[in-house]
């Protein structure tokens, strides 16, 4: 299955927003950079108010006219809606609009497909959009599609699968689970063998646009594409630096997070932030000159904390050649940075962060004595695994004493995560972990 390159021509759509309040122009204006981010070249932008969907078309039959004839009066072959619309609402807009329509999933995904980069990136994609797909199997404008192969929401396999039927799809769909499987063992062997060489990983996050991979370039001396188009970057790419004071850190650039991110989307792409799942450290990277910052921080932080990501973060504010602030560093309490202030572009700052990123990990790295119990066995197994055993030996009543260098956060997570008790384990080391078990919540395997 070929993906099209990045698409060149332009294609002519009409937007429409729908809102159920009063509509925010911030969202309108990222719903446009995104479909200018997919190639449309935008005619119109029709916002259109209601109360409630309505079933048949989402938005009422008089607007749907309306569209209808600025359709064909603007020669539109596109118009893409900022909403998820169910199958049967795309079909009878397509009816009347005598065009394509597609909707917000159908967008992000055609992005998502136009970024992949890597093995994995693609296969994830393609699944996703397959699965989209296969709910929309029967079109009711579709005499026209076999002439627009390559057009925004065709890319990918929708151009070859449209017309096959829903077993050919099923079919594919579980032979693309099956080498997503592989290519995700093999990328796990990888991360086995850095953390047993107890390797910081470094991730850097943030709202789409925000500038990770412009700082991720700065940060690694390298060229990973950047590019002012929302989601420059699908897959996590990962550089190995040598940096003075810390040794060897892995820093890892990951997708672009957006608002509206529709649950199976989140799902489908969650394999893209595993290296932020695994991070020692994430650097929050957040567009310091955007109206919106607010919000963004909040959609972040949400999926984060939704992915069951506990690493400690660093806000890195960027672009503040735009917001005009100083280049600073805020601290939390002494040597524990809290945010830092820095424009990738005009490169204030940059020291500054590299100093608040090598305070976070000499912070993240604590020297630990624990006694086990004959029946901890397994966490001595999965320290031993991680390469963080210093010293060990047995005192006259059996008990294991373990001396360990371990990032706290790591450490009370395996304790937590094995279900044993941590003053037993940890001694006066306890009172440092100070949170109720219930706010800890445990995700993932981390063996
Ligand atoms: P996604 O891949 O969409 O998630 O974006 P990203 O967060 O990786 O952003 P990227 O590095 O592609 O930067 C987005 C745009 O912001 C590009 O046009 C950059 O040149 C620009 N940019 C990044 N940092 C700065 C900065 O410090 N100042 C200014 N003025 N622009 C910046």
């Amino acid at each position: 299955m070929e993906y099209v390159d990045r698409h060149q021509g332009g294609e002519r759509t009409i937007l429409v927003s729908v809102s159920v309040q009063l509509l925010d122009d911030l969202d309108a204006e990222e719903f446009a950079l995104l479909a200018q981010s997919a190639g449309a070249d935008i005619l119109e932008h029709i916002k259109v108010q209601r109360n409630k969907p309505n079933p048949k078309f989402f938005i009422g039959s008089g607007k749907v006219e309306e569209i209808a004839e600025q359709v064909q009066e603007l020669e539109a072959s596109l118009v893409i809606f900022d909403h998820a619309l169910s199958p049967a609402q795309e079909r009878n807009l397509e009816r009347i609009l005598k065009c394509r329509v597609i909707d917000r999933t159908g967008l992000i995904l055609d992005i998502f497909a136009l970024r992949a980069r890597t093995h994995e990136g693609k296969l994830q994609v393609e699944l996703a959009q397959l699965k989209h797909l296969s709910t929309r199997l029967i079109r009711g404008w579709s005499a026209d599609f076999e002439q627009q192969k390559g057009g925004i929401g065709l890319r990918g396999p929708g151009e070859t699968q449209l017309e096959t039927d829903r077993r050919l799809i099923r079919v594919r769909i579980t032979q693309l689970k099956d080498k997503l499987d592989k290519v995700q063992q093999t990328r796990m062997q990888g991360r086995a063998a850095r953390q047993k060489a107890a390797i910081p990983t470094v991730s850097l996050v943030g709202y789409t646009n925000a500038g990770k991979s412009t700082l991720f370039n700065i940060l690694a001396n390298s060229d990973v594409y950047a590019a002012d188009q929302l989601f420059a970057t699908l897959d996590p790419t990962l550089r190995r630096l040598d940096w003075d004071g810390i040794g060897t850190v892995v820093l890892a650039d990951t997708v672009g997070f957006v608002r509206n991110l529709q649950h199976d989307l989140v799902e489908s792409f969650k394999a893209t932030l595993e290296e932020t799942l695994e991070a020692t450290l994430l650097l929050h990277v957040i567009d310091s000159s955007s109206h919106d910052m607010l919000d963004q921080i909040e959609a972040v932080e949400g999926v984060l904390k939704d992915i069951g990501a506990d690493a400690p973060v660093l806000r890195v504010y960027n672009k503040i050649d735009l917001s005009g602030e100083e280049a600073k560093i805020i601290y939390a309490e002494p040597h524990v940075p809290d945010r830092v202030y820095v424009s990738a572009h005009s490169g204030q700052g940059l020291e500054l962060l590299q100093k608040a990123v090598q305070e976070c990990l000499m912070g993240q790295i604590q020297k630990f004595s624990l006694v086990l119990k004959p029946a901890y066995g397994k966490l001595r197994t999965q320290l031993y695994a991680l390469n963080v055993i210093e010293s060990e030996h047995y005192d006259d009543a059996g008990l294991l004493h373990i001396d360990v260098k371990i990032a706290p956060h790591k450490l009370e997570k395996l304790i937590r995560q094995a279900k044993l008790p941590l003053d037993e384990i940890l001694g006066e080391h306890a009172s440092q972990f100070k949170r109720p078990l219930e706010e800890f919540e445990i995700k993932g395997d981390i063996s």
